[in-house]
């Protein structure tokens, strides 16, 4: 192996650390506690598990935790009336409706009726606005993207002046990670679907951000040496070596990848556990904007 492993859980911890000392300095100062708010439409079991882990994230962290869950057949009134009532309470500082809503429901909506100053997604219009207009800061940097940049600065990786390709241009991952490599003055290529001859770019890639959720999609070959990647595909296969018959694996091949990269996030452990641990930090950076 010649690529330095990014240890995503142990950063991650570090954050949450942080993160833990400060709402304890407020509390003791007393302020009022840093509180999320999380709503869960409908029963996907992997949306289920990650506001789960959010509501945990925040107990362990000493934060408040409100769980709204609503059912799959909830109309588009009894969510808006629901965001509505948490955006008012000033008792939550941090709103994240969990993605994807159940297709009935026009998410674009009821994402807009999250102020800015609650949006600790990063999602709405107005903070993706910012983060895509030169001189302009947003309030809350979406939280994977947030962390696979965090993950790249604490390795030392120089993001100024790199050729940077990500790869996906979802909401959530692709476009607003492509965004902050630009704001922080990386060379951005984005690649989708209809990318011709995708290799070839990926072959530039000072920097790679994988998000397209196809399992080790990405091969060794296509690793400029010493690139740093970030892989935050989650992909289930099956493997009947393991007890559970199934493993996780990333977007990129790691076992590849790892001979020619100069830095890697490995799957599970790298991008994944700084998801939780940025939220985190903007549900504390939330409050600390609402209240003195
Ligand atoms: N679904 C998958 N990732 C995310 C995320 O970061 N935030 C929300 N709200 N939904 C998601």
């Amino acid at each position: 192996m010649t690529a330095q492993l990014i240890d995503g859980k142990r950063i991650a911890q570090q954050v949450r650390e942080e993160v833990a000392l400060a709402v304890g300095r407020r509390v003791s100062a007393g302020k009022c506690i840093p509180t999320l708010a999380t709503l869960l439409v409908g029963n996907r079991p992997d949306s289920a598990a990650y506001v789960a882990s959010k509501s945990k994230a925040c107990m362990e962290l000493g934060m408040g935790s409100v769980s709204e869950h609503l059912p799959e057949d909830a109309t588009q009134e009894q969510v808006e009336a629901l965001v509505k009532k948490l955006d008012a309470d000033p008792e939550i500082h941090g709103i994240l409706v969990q993605l994807p809503l159940p297709a009935h429901l026009d998410e674009e909506r009821v994402l807009s009726l999250i102020s800015i100053e609650k949006d600790v997604d990063g999602f709405s219009p107005l903070n993706i606005g910012r983060l895509a207009q030169k001189g302009r800061v947003p309030l809350f940097m979406p939280c994977t993207p947030y962390g696979c940049i965090y993950l790249l600065e604490k390795s030392g990786v120089k993001i100024e002046g790199a050729n940077a390709v990500v790869l996906g241009r979802s909401n959530i991952v692709g476009l607003p990670a492509a965004l902050l490599l630009l704001s922080k003055n990386a060379t951005v290529t984005v690649c989708h679907s209809r990318t011709k001859d995708l290799a070839a770019i990926i072959r530039q890639a000072d920097i790679l951000i994988a998000a397209i959720g196809k399992s080790e999609f990405v091969s060794g070959d296509w690793i400029k040496p010493g690139a740093a990647v970030i892989d935050v595909g989650i992909n289930t296969i099956a493997d009947p070596t393991k007890k559970s018959g199934k493993r996780l694996v990333g977007d990129v091949n790691f076992n590849e990848a790892k001979e020619v990269a100069g830095w890697i996030t490995p799957v599970p452990g790298g991008v994944g556990p700084m998801t939780i641990a940025m939220l985190m930090k903007n549900t504390l950076t939330a409050a600390e904007l609402q209240s003195s």
